[in-house]
């Protein structure tokens, strides 16, 4: 099938790449020049496993193509929206602009029985109002909602092979019954390979991304609570997870207590859904989110806090070797980390903070130049005063700590991920610090 793809960032380029490599015939738009120049040259423009390979095999088909112009667009069958809905500066909400200036720019493009297709997370009610729009503009097109629940670092194979597939479609029904067709086109071969489809309506459809979303946040800031309690009662956080984690109801993913949950997606997700129940005049429904939002703060000062407190209660003027600025390994994304956050913060208290991460630095070096960057982590630790770990990447917690040991000035690890093995470390020589953890 003919397709674009509306957007080009960790959505939009990974969906306009695997439906290419699924063999559709795709074209990738984004405002952004130097993005579409790195696209078109089956470059990446941002760390992710296995999208480099599906890039380049399918630009050079032929089947995937990238370009500023919307008219481009022209002539696809479906057209799906992958554009971000970042928060609104100054308020929880989330911001809609680039949304429906897609959607406007897109509709003088659109041919009768083409289908537009959101996939970017907005806040229930939002695909009402673009079909409003999409039904205003007399072309004949119609909208379906498909919210996507990839996750960066797995996203060519959540993708390819998604856990399940959500369609939000028009109450009219034979409205409904094209797009339905449309879609099972598209997603032929996962419908194939048996993935479970929800066929659904566009409320629904909204609902379950921004639930699923609010789901797991609750589900990290659940476990990170217990770990202040544990840290109040000198009982293990991690053992806590392992044993409520075998429970096949509770299950044990995503109990991973440490410095919380950041990135593009849960954090802004989790505000937006609480400033639209509001709207809804049902805030008090999602109001522990609010509080889901406040115990992840409260852990990125906790890490703060312990690196102080291991510091003889000032950082000033130490140096802080940060291992991660990533907010989670197998991505060089840095919005909202917590790893990034934290050194930003102890950099603001006099400490010389010494940051290495295997793919984020530049992201980093660009937002935050007053901290300092080491490619090699040796350079990271060499003379260190003390240790914080926050990204769990495999290079860090498989580090030897007697290597390590015999860098840093002083053997003071804050293990801001709980991924260290603690008593290896320890017999190292190491102060070991974890969170919720005696
Ligand atoms: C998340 C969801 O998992 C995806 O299903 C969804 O599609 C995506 O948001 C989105 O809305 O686009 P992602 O942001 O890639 O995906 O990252 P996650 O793997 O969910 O991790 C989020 C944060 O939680 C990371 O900072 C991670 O370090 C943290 N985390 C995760 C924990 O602190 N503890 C855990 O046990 C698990």
């Amino acid at each position: 099938m003919k397709l674009s793809v509306i957007g080009c960032g960790y959505l939009g380029a990974v969906h306009a790449a695997a439906m290419a490599e699924l063999g559709h015939d795709v074209i990738g738009i984004d405002v952004d020049q130097s993005r579409i120049d790195a696209l078109s040259a089956g470059k990446a423009p941002f760390f992710e496993p296995g999208l480099p390979d599906i890039l380049a095999s399918a630009t050079a088909s032929g089947r995937l193509r990238f370009s500023t112009r919307m008219e481009d667009a022209a002539g696809s069958r479906v057209h799906f929206i992958a554009v971000g809905t970042p928060q609104k500066r100054g308020s929880y909400a989330a911001d809609l602009t680039s949304v429906n200036g897609a959607l406007d720019a897109l509709i003088p493009f659109l041919n009768a029985g083409d289908l537009v297709v959101g996939k970017s997370t907005v806040p229930v009610g939002t695909a009402t109002n673009l079909a409003a729009a999409v039904a205003a503009s007399g072309t004949g097109a119609s909208l379906a909602w498909n919210p996507e629940f990839l996750r960066e670092g797995f996203a060519v194979k959540d993708t390819i092979s998604p856990d399940r597939l959500v369609y939000g479609l028009p109450p009219a029904e034979a409205e409904a019954v094209s797009a339905k067709a449309l879609l099972d086109a598209v997603y032929r071969s996962a419908l194939d390979a048996g993935t479970p489809l929800i066929v659904t309506d566009y409320a629904t459809s909204e609902l379950v991304k921004a639930s699923a979303n609010a789901f797991l946040a609750t589900k990290i800031s659940f476990i990170n609570a217990m770990a202040e309690i544990a840290e109040a009662t000198g009982a293990d956080v991690t053992q806590l997870a392992d044993a409520i984690g075998l429970d096949p109801r509770i299950g044990r993913r995503f109990l991973g207590a440490g410095v919380g949950f950041g990135g593009g997606c849960l954090p802004k997700d989790i505000r937006a859904f609480t400033a639209r129940a509001e709207e809804l005049g049902r805030g008090e429904s999602v109001a522990f989110l609010k509080e889901v939002d406040a115990i992840n703060l409260r852990r990125r000062q906790r890490v703060v806090d312990l690196t102080v407190e291991s510091l003889g209660g000032s950082v000033n003027g130490k140096k802080v070797a940060v291992l991660g600025l990533a907010f989670k390994p197998f991505s060089d994304d840095i919005r909202d980390s917590p790893a990034l956050d934290v050194a930003v913060q102890l950099r603001g208290l006099g400490a010389t903070v010494v940051a290495t991460d295997p793919h984020a630095i530049e992201n980093s070096r660009r937002i935050h130049p007053q901290l300092e960057y080491a490619v090699e982590p040796a350079d990271a630790l060499a003379n260190a005063d003390a240790v914080v770990l926050v990204t769990e990447w495999d290079q860090f917690r498989h580090m030897d700590p007697v290597w390590a040991g015999n860098l840093v000035r002083d053997r003071i690890v804050i293990d801001g991920r709980n991924c260290l093995d603690a008593p290896a470390w320890r017999a190292a020589g190491w102060t070991y610090r974890g969170l919720g953890k005696p």
